[in-house]
């Protein structure tokens, strides 16, 4: 079997990291056998800056034409080309998982979290009006957008423990209260899970001061977006967070960081880009009904556990002196050891 995968490199550590995950990727289908058609869809800042767009038309013919799409982060374009993406791809849930790494120093432990965010609506909308005396945001939820999206959350609390949090900010806001009526209502399909509501602001607190309260956690668009932030602090590292956006047709894979500009690409953490390899493979193996890509998909989860349990190959931002294509290298070592006992 031959999947065809669109990928974006992005902008700043973007190239680099994605080259990396790339060739780990192609590593582990060589191994179990199968193969990867990666075709490049440019997109970003220097996009922008070479053709006038920051998505070229061509780009877009690329990924709606491709089985999956990889992501590197972009920049300041993101606007134009993620938050795009998921509208035109129709990718309403964005779900970014969260756990705790073995070998990773953090305050909290035992960490395992799903934030499952609405990706199509919200502030991100972006039905703005701004002049020299005002600007005016739209905060657009609709039934359809807010049930799809429970419903989803849902569906993988059933596969976890069983337990949904619906975030929002009623008490202030009533498109925000209308989000979590419709949550509620669509719970009800759902007896077995155990449902609760809470309030944005409580929910950032309780994030840090009791994770462990949380599994599934669904939010609108936008809280969505900073608690994941907040989330990634917690288990030691946005370099080490991945994400899917999904819809019922397409799946877009990226990391849930950006593109760093503060550091130097060489020395950036590629785990995260690697773990959402992971994803998207995991993602294929249900669409594709193909065993191999979960088996890879484990396999990559296992190496990158492997090496932060043995903590010697880590990027600064882990407290370790490594540059990417050393943990690059030491995943692959990982990889040949499981795959081939
Ligand atoms: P950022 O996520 O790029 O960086 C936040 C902090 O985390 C920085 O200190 C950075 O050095 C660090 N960091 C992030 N990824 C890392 C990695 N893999 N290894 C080591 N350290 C890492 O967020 P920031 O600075 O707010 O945004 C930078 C640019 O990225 C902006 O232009 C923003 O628009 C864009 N962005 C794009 C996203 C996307 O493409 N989906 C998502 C978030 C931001
Ligand atoms: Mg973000």
């Amino acid at each position: 079997m031959r999947i065809r995968v669109a990928f974006i490199p992005g902008d700043g550590i973007g190239p680099k990291v994605v080259g990396l995950a790339r060739e780990v990727v192609d590593y582990v289908a060589e191994l179990l056998g199968f193969g990867v058609e990666w075709v490049e869809a440019p997109a970003g800042d220097r996009v922008k800056e070479e053709v006038g767009e920051p998505l070229p038309r061509e780009s877009l013919g690329k990924i709606l034409g491709a089985d999956a799409v990889f992501k590197g982060p972009v920049g300041e374009t993101a606007k134009d080309v993620i938050v795009y993406l998921r509208m035109r791809l129709d990718l309403y849930a964005n779900l970014r998982p969260f756990r705790s790494f073995p070998g990773i120093r953090s305050r909290w432990e035992g960490i395992d979290l799903l934030i499952v965010r609405e990706n199509t609506e919200d502030l991100y909308k972006g039905v703005e009006d701004v002049g020299p005396e005002h600007a005016v945001s739209l905060l657009i939820i609709t039934r359809k957008g807010a049930e799809r999206i429970a419903r989803m959350a849902l569906r993988l609390a059933s596969r976890r423990k069983r337990k949904l949090t619906v975030v929002h900010k009623g008490n202030v806001l009533r498109s925000y209260r209308f989000f979590r009526d419709v949550a509620l209502e669509v719970a009800k399909e759902f007896p077995e899970i155990n449902v609760e509501d809470m309030y944005v602001d409580n929910a950032a607190y309780q994030l840090v001061t009791n994770p462990w309260r949380f599994d599934v956690m669904l939010t609108p668009n936008m809280f969505g977006d900073i608690l994941s932030d907040e989330a990634a602090a917690l288990v030691g590292s946005l370099g080490l967070t991945c994400s899917a956006n999904i819809g019922d047709r397409y799946g877009l894979f990226e990391p849930v960081h950006g593109s760093a500009p503060d550091i130097d690409p060489e020395y950036a953490n590629p785990l995260g880009q690697i773990l959402t390899s992971a994803m998207m493979l995991e993602w294929i193996a249900e669409k594709k009904g193909d065993e191999r890509f979960r088996q890879a998909s484990k396999t990559i989860n296992k190496a990158v556990d492997a090496l932060l349990n043995e903590g010697k190959t880590l990027t600064p931002d882990l407290g370790g002196v490594s540059r990417a294509d050393e943990v690059k290298g030491r995943v692959m070592e990982f990889i040949r050891s499981f795959v081939g006992s």
